[in-house]
């Protein structure tokens, strides 16, 4: 095995996936050096803090607090501490001396994506970043690779664990959103501040990286619709399960075509959402994740498994370093980003969906008329109405009789849809909307 070259490889980062990098690159030195074709010499871990506990046994020698150093003697550098700075600062060094990137970052590629590729471009270096959506889930290389003469029409997926996890146990135990976020918190799949999680930031980062891969095209963050889980009660999940569906936190790519002008233009967005329970997203349990994704020529392809975790996310970031290594021996630049789309993205309210609203209204003659009078105003085409179906047991107390009214709706405009609740809410025969949610995947 002596006769292998070597390629200098600086991780930094010692946190979980850190470590658990750093024992795969260890113990699996030799076959990854016959894989690869050169050695894979890990020259250091960059840490804040030598003295912190890891997760896993490391040589002390391999620690250190000087990350320029470490930087400068590499051929590819990991990234694995997250956050913005000094994260961006080191990955744009690292560039700028040459050295591949492999990053887990969602935050930093979300956020400040064109400023790291355009660095790798100048000097044919390449920022791989296949463990930064959907932890273990090969999504980033076949959107990237397999797909790439092929055209992406939607991405859909479950992208955030913590809030599987959490809506799964809502559905399956009947679980209160609080008892299932303390849950969540318990088995450490949620931050003490579950922000991130719940409010869906994390998804939208993830799913800005997708869509810009998806349709070859930038994605600003900003541009991303977001909506988080914390609206979603017991009795939500109730109605949904009743009705034949689940809830789930999607994060959807799509591409859209306008009918008249055929002028093509992208939808960003992650919100929770109804999906019927023979879906294959609907059988994605706990804290897993899944993308499903739909392409002219492939049809429909499904992609599942571990969205997290210390060995789980390191399989992934592997992958990569062994892409990296094998392109550094064989010589040639790095794959750039492909933006040759430049689509526009397309704002929430010009989205059309097909929507479930329920609604607790007086139980009196002419109740129905009234209300399917005001989703005639606003042009949104009803497709069913079961009334008393289901009895709210929380919401404001009534004086008066009251039942429940559970609407369906045709493909209608998002704006159209705000603007139908907004006057659904002022009726006098309307107690309360219980719910609305988009339905997806039916
Ligand atoms: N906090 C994320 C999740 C994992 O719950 O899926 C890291 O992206």
């Amino acid at each position: 095995m002596n006769d292998y070259r070597s390629v200098r490889v600086a991780l930094l980062g010692g946190g979980t996936v850190g470590a658990n990098v750093a024992k795969i690159l260890l113990e699996h030195a030799d076959e990854l050096a016959a894989r690869v074709g050169a050695r894979l010499e890990l020259t250091g871990i960059a840490v804040r803090n030598l003295s912190a506990k890891r997760p896993v046994d490391l040589p002390a020698s391999l620690f250190t607090t000087d990350a320029h150093e470490l930087i400068l003697g590499a051929d590819i550098v990991i990234e694995v501490m997250g956050g913005i700075e000094p994260a961006r600062e080191y990955i744009l060094e690292a560039l700028g001396s040459g050295a591949d990137v492999v990053t887990a970052n969602k935050a930093l590629l979300a956020n400040h994506g064109p400023e790291l590729f355009a660095a790798a471009e100048r000097v044919g270096a390449q920022v791989y970043y296949e463990a930064a959506v959907a932890g273990a889930i090969p999504i980033i290389r076949p959107l990237r690779e397999s797909l790439a003469g092929d055209r992406v029409e939607r991405v859909m997926g479950i992208v955030n664990g913590t809030t599987n996890y959490i809506l799964d146990r809502m559905d399956s135990e009947k679980d209160s959103f609080d008892s299932a976020l303390a849950m969540a918190t318990e088995l450490g799949y949620a931050e003490a501040d579950p922000t991130a999680d719940v409010d869906a930031f994390d998804a939208a980062q993830k799913v800005a990286i997708l869509a810009g891969l998806a349709f070859h095209t930038h994605v600003p963050l900003e541009t991303v619709y977001r909506e988080g889980i914390r609206g979603i009660s017991a009795e939500v999940v109730e109605l949904a399960r009743y009705a034949g569906f689940v809830i789930k936190l999607l994060a959807i790519a799509e591409r859209v075509t306008d009918a008249t002008t055929g002028r093509e233009s992208i939808s960003a967005r992650v919100y929770p959402a109804l999906i019927p329970r023979e879906h294959p997203l609907a059988s994605v349990r706990k804290a897993n994740n899944a993308v499903f994704v739909q392409s002219e020529a492939a049809g429909s392809l499904m992609f599942y498994g571990a969205g997290a975790g210390g060995p789980e996310t390191a399989s992934a970031i592997m992958g990569d370093v062994v892409s990296a290594a094998r392109r550094h021996i064989m010589g040639g630049p790095g794959l750039g980003e492909s933006q040759h789309a430049d689509l526009p993205v397309i704002p929430i309210n010009d989205i059309e969906t097909s929507y479930h609203v329920v609604l607790r209204v007086a139980d009196q003659p002419g109740v129905l008329a009234t209300v399917a009078s005001v989703f005639h105003e606003y042009n949104v085409s009803v497709e069913l109405v079961e009334q008393g179906v289901f009895t709210p047991q929380t919401g404001p107390a009534s004086k008066r009789a009251t039942t429940t009214l559970v609407i369906g709706t045709h493909e209608a405009r998002e704006s159209d849809l705000a603007a139908t609740v907004t006057a659904l809410s002022k009726l006098p025969v309307v107690d309360s909307v219980v719910s609305v949610l988009r339905v997806e995947g039916a």
